[in-house]
């Protein structure tokens, strides 16, 4: 890979859980690559007051297991002696002088500004950053989401952060977008022309989304509160997801013309009426339960949780879009965690034969699907049937792989790596613009609304298993199935 300018890059929340997991680990990856030049510099800032030992200390500690076999010592210190702390409270003005002053002048350089703290803090950090002069030309704005809790809240923090930052220096990250599989569906969809026949709705049956964690709050139960997996997982990744499979093909791969085309998509959602909540979603939280052969907790019964809790740790949603190329089509969506497994994928049903030849036995196996696996593994599929070997003419479910692992042997990146060099570079197209941002919040706006006046509590799941028994109820009635294919 190419190597990247030199950049400065000023991570608040530098002692935070998304640092240490994801964002630390990421740069180390890319020194060990070898992409990050000599001179570049990771400023961290958070409020623990630790010397700069004591900071990689902790970093090291924290971050070693996300490194798995990719640590040594060597790339460690070669990492860290990229790497400087500043102990500060971001909402006090005066402490942004020591890092002024680390930064010095140089117009030039790229300085990378990632807000890795609430967002509530984004207003006043970049007040803090113009009023101290330290927003050069070339200075980015990295900010995480979910943005806000409403569309107002969003618009105000967008608005905030735009009254220093333009457009164009603003990276509002979703990490679902620099997974290396929804890189291959946008590859597969415009980079060839066999797919794009069959991509409406004249071929399609129905697209389902799933995001499943088998991890619960882990300790963020007080964010989660104020948030539940409608704000954190769905109006984000999973109508990007959508996005990326539901868009026109875009005139080029420009950020604009991209982000255009996902934009079009969000407005063509179907809206949700105070019914059709009722009808087109389900809500569901984790009781006690084992994943993973062990026994978990509640959510009521995580740490930070307020008894009595109606916040939801799982959502399925059927999603339509009102245009000629996919009316009729359904689009379900559903993110859940204490689920049995780490799941990620995009599963798109083309389909069944018009006619059976080789008799009913054909119809109804899984075939003539296509499913783009980001988690556990990272894969792409189409699933078709074929004749078994032999003298009857038996049909067999088979598959094609079509994510080419083994004509591509280089290092696949995490999602955070490659859209953190992405903004080093400037490269805003696997960024949210903010209309689209704005959109998604739009559509999903009324579905908070009609929750929050409902006295219903979000339906009881047992952790480890697939959700509540309305989610399936959801696909039934369409005559339609979650996908159980391994
Ligand atoms: P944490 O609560 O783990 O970390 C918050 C960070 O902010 C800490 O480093 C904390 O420093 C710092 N901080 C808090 N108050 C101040 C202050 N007044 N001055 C300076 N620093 C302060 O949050 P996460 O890392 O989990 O999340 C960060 C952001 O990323 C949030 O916007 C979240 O929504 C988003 N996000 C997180 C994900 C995750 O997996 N964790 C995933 C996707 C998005 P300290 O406490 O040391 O003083
Ligand atoms: C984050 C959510 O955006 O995505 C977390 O805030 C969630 O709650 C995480 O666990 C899942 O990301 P991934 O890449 O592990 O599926």
């Amino acid at each position: 890979m190419k190597t990247l300018p030199d950049f400065d890059m000023v991570l608040f929340g530098g002692t935070g859980d998304l640092a240490m997991r994801k964002l630390l680990p990421a740069l180390y990856q890319q020194v060990r690559a070898g992409t990050v030049p000599q001179g570049s510099r990771i400023l961290a800032a958070a409020r623990k007051p630790l010397s700069r030992e004591a900071f990689l200390e902790l970093a090291e500690t924290t971050c070693r297991p996300f490194l798995g076999a990719d640590y040594d010592a060597d790339t460690w210190r070669a990492f860290a002696a990229r790497i400087s702390y500043f102990p500060m409270d971001v909402q006090a003005g005066a402490s942004y002088g020591a890092l002024g002053a680390a930064l010095g002048l140089h117009p030039d350089r790229v300085r990378v500004f990632y807000y890795s703290t609430s967002p509530d803090f984004f207003a006043t950090i970049s007040d803090h950053l113009g009023a101290a002069g330290l927003i050069t030309e070339a200075s980015r704005v990295v900010v995480e989401k979910p943005l806000g809790h409403d569309l107002d809240s969003s618009r105000e923090i967008n608005d905030a952060v735009g009254r220093h930052f333009a457009e164009r220096q603003i990276f509002r990250i979703d990490h679902y977008l620099g997974k290396e599989p929804v890189q291959n569906l946008l590859a597969l969809r415009f980079g060839n022309v066999l797919f794009e026949p069959m991509w409406r709705r004249e071929w399609v049956q129905d697209v389902q989304i799933t995001v499943a964690e088998q991890l619960g709050v882990e300790g963020r139960g007080d964010f989660y509160e104020g948030t539940g997996a409608l704000r954190d997982m769905l109006q984000n990744h999973l109508l990007q997801l959508l996005c990326i499979v539901a868009m026109e093909p875009p005139p080029s791969s420009d950020p604009d013309a991209v982000r255009d085309e996902k934009l079009k998509v969000l407005r063509s959602l179907k809206p949700f009426t105070p019914a059709d909540v009722a009808a087109r979603t389900v809500r569901g939280q984790y009781k006690a339960g084992a994943v993973a052969g062990a026994p978990v907790a509640g959510y009521v019964e995580e740490p930070g949780v307020a008894p009595g809790s109606r916040t939801e740790t799982f959502v399925a949603v059927k999603a339509e879009i009102e245009t000629w190329r996919w009316a009729g089509v359904p689009f379900f969506l559903r993110t859940g965690k204490r689920m049995p497994e780490k799941l990620a994928e995009i599963v798109i049903n083309f389909r069944q034969v018009p006619h059976a030849i080789f008799g009913e036995a054909t119809q109804g196996t899984r075939s003539n699907r296509l499913i783009i696996r980001m988690q556990p593994d990272e894969s792409m599929r189409l699933h078709l049937v074929a004749k078994q070997p032999g003298d009857a003419m038996a049909l067999h479910p088979v598959h094609l792989n079509l994510d080419f692992s083994e004509s591509f042997r280089a290092r696949r990146l995490e999602a955070y790596e490659r859209l953190l060099m992405d903004a080093i570079r400037g490269r805003l197209t696997l960024f949210v613009r903010r209309d689209e941002q704005e959109a998604a919040w739009r559509w999903v706006e009324p579905i908070l609304e009609s929750w929050a006046a409902s006295e219903d509590r979000p339906k009881a799941y047992t952790a480890g298993s697939w959700g509540p028994a309305a989610s399936s109820a959801l696909l039934s009635r369409d005559g339609l199935a979650w996908n159980e294919e391994d």
